[in-house]
């Protein structure tokens, strides 16, 4: 090939190429950081089969409530979504998906309406094939733009679609088909039809096909492992796998190692409900809830793990604005039983750390430690000589400040299967603890248009 003609196919290739792009591109503006909400499964699980009572319009305005009741929206918490078995086991004359009529009896768009004007958003549930996993109702296959049309104008917000019985090696195709009806549903109806607008994906085959490779042109969050359970084993496998795809999430693209089992089974201990919760945060996973968050079933010390504005900042952090492909998870940079993670926050520069000392494994309580070089494995702009600020995220304290050069040790031994969480910020960022500061210090003075409190 001469020069002119390399030029001509370089062109052609990359005409292709970006009009594919554009084919390929969700765009839905959503999640652009990680979802927060509250999912069915992982308690109440399939018509009463969790033992917890069924899954029905009263439990989800009731769990709507608690949203706000709780102070669950106040810290981000948006999403009340509804997984398998919601609907009857047939479709209607016309093909269209019917809400269970014992469980549901007003329909789904009366739940979503509720949900909307406690301010927060409604999910649901479906399946690439012709059933959902617990083959109680039917999937979208053949039926992908009906469904999507219903459900957005439902107006619904956020869909997992699931992906048992899908057929091997197609999930890209099968999850473009959802993705399509989704995005063509939304573009028909919104001119003309009040509710509608875009539903963020949550593409659920368990990562089978590398879904992270692709599923970011596809969905907003794709899962990386299989299924979850109440178990501290089940949680630590689930959150190894999630961890070492730490490259591929991106705003609004999002590895989701699966729903928190904080405050159920195992984690009902304190102790690895924290490391649980405080992993999540590191890995900027979606923080969606399984635990039955109505009072006063939601205990006092799930709740204000749940609830973490420290920790749940980090999580939520978007490093370097769109930029974030690979420096927005968290990794170990430590492994053993004793792990190190360290997340990016706020920038390449003027940044801020996330490090969480993990007692994974150890028999006794261990103190922990990480070397600046460690720390600047993530990225961003520590140096030698820098001094941080140290934040303790669990017990929402400032510490010593913190020069950066040598190595960072745990200021006590941190005790088995639990966390020290700890933020490095930068000097201007830190203030006295607020209880330091009494009401007769502080003086108002205004100053044109802004006020200052000194
Ligand atoms: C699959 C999913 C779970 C849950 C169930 C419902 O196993 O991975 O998260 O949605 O189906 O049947």
């Amino acid at each position: 090939m001469n020069k002119k003609s390399v030029f001509v196919f370089a062109v052609a290739l990359c005409t292709f190429l970006c009009s594919a792009t554009n084919i390929l591109a969700l765009n839905n503006g959503l999640a652009r950081t990680p979802p927060m909400g509250f999912n069915t499964w992982n308690y109440f699980n399939c018509q009463g089969g969790g033992g917890h009572g069924r899954v029905n319009e009263a439990l989800i305005k009731a769990i709507a409530d608690a949203f706000v009741s709780q102070g669950l929206t106040a810290v981000g918490y948006q999403y009340v979504n509804i997984d398998d078995c919601w609907a009857e086991a047939s479709r209607n004359t016309y093909g269209g998906m019917v809400a269970s009529h014992t469980d549901f009896p007003n329909g789904m768009k009366t739940v979503a309406d509720y949900c909307h004007t406690k301010g927060v958003k409604l999910g649901i549930y479906s399946d690439v094939a012709a059933q959902t996993c617990a083959k109680t109702m039917p999937g979208m296959s053949g039926h992908e733009n009906q469904d999507a049309d219903t459900f957005v104008a439902w107006g619904v917000d956020y869909i997992k679609v699931d992906w048992c019985q899908g057929t091997g090696g197609q999930s890209l195709s099968s999850y473009v088909k959802v993705r399509n009806a989704l995005t063509q549903a939304v573009t028909a109806m919104k001119p003309t039809v009040p509710t509608a607008h875009p539903v963020v994906f949550s593409l659920c085959n368990w990562g089978q096909d590398n879904a992270w490779t692709w599923a970011d042109s596809v969905g907003n969050l794709w899962r990386t492992t299989g299924d979850i359970t109440n178990q501290w084993g089940s949680m630590l496998g689930n959150m190894d796998q999630n961890q070492s795809h730490y490259a591929y999430s991106r705003i609004g693209s999002w590895n989701d190692p699966d729903m928190m089992e904080v405050g159920i089974g195992n984690f009902t201990n304190a102790a690895m409900s924290r490391s649980h919760f405080s992993l999540w945060c590191m890995m900027a996973a979606p923080l969606v809830t399984g635990t039955d968050v109505r009072s006063p079933n939601l205990d006092a010390t799930t709740k204000s793990i749940l609830t973490n504005a420290d920790a749940i900042a980090v999580d939520q952090d978007t490093p370097g604005g769109d930029n974030t492909m690979g420096i927005i998870q968290g990794r170990k940079v430590v492994t053993g039983n004793s792990e190190v993670w360290v997340k990016l926050l706020k920038g390449k520069t003027k940044s801020e750390y996330a490090m969480l000392f993990f007692n994974r494994a150890n028999t006794a309580a261990a103190s922990m430690s990480v070397t600046t070089t460690q720390i600047a494995s993530v990225g961003g702009d520590i140096a030698t000589g820098k001094v941080y600020g140290v934040r303790d995220l669990w017990a929402h304290t400032n510490l010593a400040n913190w020069t950066a050069g040598g190595t960072y040790t745990t200021p006590s031994a941190v005790p088995v299967n639990d966390v020290f969480m700890i933020r490095l910020t930068l000097p201007t960022d830190v203030l006295p603890p607020l209880a330091s500061v009494k009401v007769s210090d502080l003086r108002v003075q205004p100053e044109g248009e802004q006020v200052i409190v000194q």
